[in-house]
Formats: C-alpha cells, structure tokens, sequence
C-alpha cells in the first residue's frame, strides 16, 4: 500500500527544469549533444563555446527562457567563474554538468614544449576540474546533482603520439574517481563517459607541435610514428560505427538514469578495450597492443645505432634540425605561463604550436 502512494507521488508532472551546462559545443559531440537538448523541452540547457565560436551557435539555435548560449573558454579561470555566477544569477545554479571542451595533441612526448603540454592539461583536466569546483557547492546544498566528464578510450589505454592526451585524460579519470567518493554521500553522481573512436571529421582538429609537423614534413627519428599513427587512427575513425549523435545519445540516457555507474564505455570499441584492460595482465596487453600498431616492428629502426651511419643526407640535415632546436630548448630558461594560462613568449618557445588540420585523413 505504501509502495502504491509513493508511486502515486511520483507521477505527479514535475515542474522543476533542471539546470544543465555544457561545454565545447561549436563541433563535433558537443554540437550533437546541444541539438540534441535544444529538442528536450524539461530541461534548462547553457551551451558554451569560446567566443569566435559564438556567431555559429547563434545562427544555429535560437535562444530562449530555457536554452542560453554563453562564452566559455574552460582554460580561462576568470571566464569559468563569471560563467558560473551568471547561470546563478538566472537560473538558480548548475544541476547537471558535462564537461564535453577537449583538445588533442598529437605528437611523441619528446617533441612536446612545456607549453605545448600545459596547454593540453589546462583545456582537458585543469578547466574541467575547475569547473567541478564552482558547480559543486550549489549541487551539495541541493543535495542532488550529477558530473559527467568525457574522458576517452586513451583515459584507459594510452597510444604511442598522444601521451600528453592520454595524460590528461588519465588525470580526468583519477579525480572524477575520487570526486565520485567526495561527492555521493552529498547526492550527486560522478560518470565519465569513456568513447573510442567517434566517425566525424572532429578527431582530425588535432593540434601538432612544431617538431613534430617538422618530423612528418621532413623525416626524423618519429617519422615512422608519424607516417603510421596518422592514417591509422584515420581508418579507425572512419570504420567506427559511432558516431557524435550516438554518443550524444548515450550522454541523455546518462543524464536520465538516476544513478549512472561512474565508468561508461560509450562506443563499441571502447566496451571492447575496456574488458581486455580488465582481463589481460598488463605484460600480455602491451606487447599484444604494440604489435597491433601498422609496421610498428620497424618504426624507427632507420634511427637505431647500428644504422645510424647509413642515414640519407637530408635526413641528417633534418636530425641536425631536430637537435638544434631542443638544444636551444634546453639551455634557456623554461617557458613560462600567464595566469590565464597561456605561453609566455619570452622562453625558447621560438617554434609556436600549431594547430594543423590535418588533410587526406
Ligand atoms: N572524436 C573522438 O573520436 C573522441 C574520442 C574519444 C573522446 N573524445 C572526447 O570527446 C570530447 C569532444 O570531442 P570532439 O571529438 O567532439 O571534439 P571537437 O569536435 O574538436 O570539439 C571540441 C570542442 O571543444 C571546444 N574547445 C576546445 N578548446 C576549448 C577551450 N579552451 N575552451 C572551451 N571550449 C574549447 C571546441 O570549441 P572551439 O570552437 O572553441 O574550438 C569544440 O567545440 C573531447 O573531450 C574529446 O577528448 C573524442
């Protein structure tokens, strides 16, 4: 009897709209998942994207009493923290917060500046994280809210050209583990949304740095990581059966379900790489990965010691290059970071970070 008064409690139709922010949504996931809220009538949506991005979104969705475009540069504290107070200001406070905003490097560690890998961990863990702690005082007085960072399939495994972003998203993966005991006896939920390879033109806004653009241009030592990984990762993306509205998808049933577990494989593969990390002992996993990896047996044998008197002219030319440049890196004094985060130029940070599209992928 008392089960059916409850039951009749709860389908009285509910008034309250929560408050759901989210980050990154001029492309890719981000873009699937606001199209996707700006259809769901019963919730209060706040979508960001860093301000060039704006007049896109704007054109794109039209705003009103419950779907609100807002800049957001998840790097930036200051931009985070007046985020944060206007959504109070209108709405209350954040109920629901998925931290979608990423990018990815993708280059071997070596070739990679301090600032290049700052760069990488303040937009994927710092910015994020960031942003947990401002919403989560308002979730705890409400006793009730929910997190959902998007990690990755490289937050489970890592993969040769993208240990700065495997990093980041290892680091996601920790705190989002320890916020999940934090935050549950206060009500609010902890998910990272895990995806594997997502069939869109987005995993291609890849970020090189100079060495590494330097490398696939010209040769080098990593030129065989380079020229493999590349169209690798391409063919992988492109044969996924998952693509950004699927997985945008999976972030809604996410945000429905009362209590989501913390880690959820989002994509086929993802589900896949997640039980063989669980099953196989890690001495089996690497070299299973490892020779899994295109023509991985040979890359950079050119470069091994034994060969190293029969290298091509112009690629030694190249090496000399390479060598120069972490030479000059290494005898000035480190490069330094703003507080916003962003480089500062008066370090040996003389090759700038690009951002490469990269074509043919
Ligand atoms: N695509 C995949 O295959 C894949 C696989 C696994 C995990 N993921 C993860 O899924 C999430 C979305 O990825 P995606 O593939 O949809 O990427 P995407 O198409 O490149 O979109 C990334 C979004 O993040 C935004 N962004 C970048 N830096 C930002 C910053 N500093 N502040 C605020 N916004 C920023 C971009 O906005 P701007 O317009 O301002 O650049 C863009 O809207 C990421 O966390 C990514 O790591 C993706």
């Amino acid at each position: 009897m008392l089960q059916f008064f409850k039951k009749l409690g709860r389908s009285k139709p509910s008034t309250f709209k929560p408050v759901i922010l989210v980050t990154g949504c001029s492309s890719g996931l981000g873009l699937a998942l606001a199209t996707l809220l700006y259809r769901q009538r019963n919730y209060r949506v706040v979508v960001t994207a860093r301000t060039p991005s704006l007049p896109f979104l704007k054109r794109r969705f039209k705003e009103d009493d419950r779907f609100w475009i807002h800049s957001l540069d998840v790097t930036v504290e200051k931009e985070r923290r007046t985020l944060i107070k206007n959504i109070e200001e209108k709405w209350g406070g954040v109920n629901i917060l998925v931290n979608n905003a990423g990018i990815s490097y993708r280059a071997v560690l070596e070739h990679m500046t301090e600032g290049d890998e700052y760069l990488q961990l303040a937009t994927n863990y710092l910015g994020p994280v960031g942003l947990m702690r401002l919403v989560l005082p308002y979730m705890r007085s409400q006793g009730r809210g929910k997190i959902i960072n998007v990690s990755s399939v490289s937050g489970m495994l890592a993969m040769p050209t993208m240990a700065s972003y495997s990093a980041s998203k290892h680091a996601l993966e920790g705190a989002s583990e320890a916020l999940w005991y934090e935050a549950k006896p206060f009500g609010i939920n902890v998910s990272l949304l895990q995806p594997g390879f997502i069939r869109s033109k987005s995993f291609e806004r890849v970020y090189y740095t100079a060495l590494a653009k330097l490398t696939s241009d010209e040769g080098g030592a990593y030129a065989d990581y380079y020229g493999n990984m590349r169209p690798f990762i391409a063919r992988l993306m492109n044969r996924s059966l998952a693509t950004p509205e699927s997985v945008a998808l999976r972030v809604l049933k996410v945000i429905r379900t009362e209590n989501p577990p913390l880690w959820i494989p989002a994509t086929l593969d993802a589900i896949v790489f997640y039980h063989i990390r669980r099953l196989l002992p890690r001495r089996l996993l690497q070299p299973l990965l490892f020779s899994a990896l295109p023509n991985a047996s040979r890359w950079g044998l050119g470069e091994t010691r034994c060969r190293r008197r029969r290298t091509h002219p112009t690629q030694a030319a190249t090496n000399q290059k390479i060598l120069a440049f972490q030479r000059t890196r290494l005898a000035s004094s480190s490069v330094g970071m703003s507080d916003d985060g962003k480089n500062d130029s008066s370090g040996a940070n003389t090759f700038k970070t690009e951002r490469v599209r990269s074509s043919g992928t």
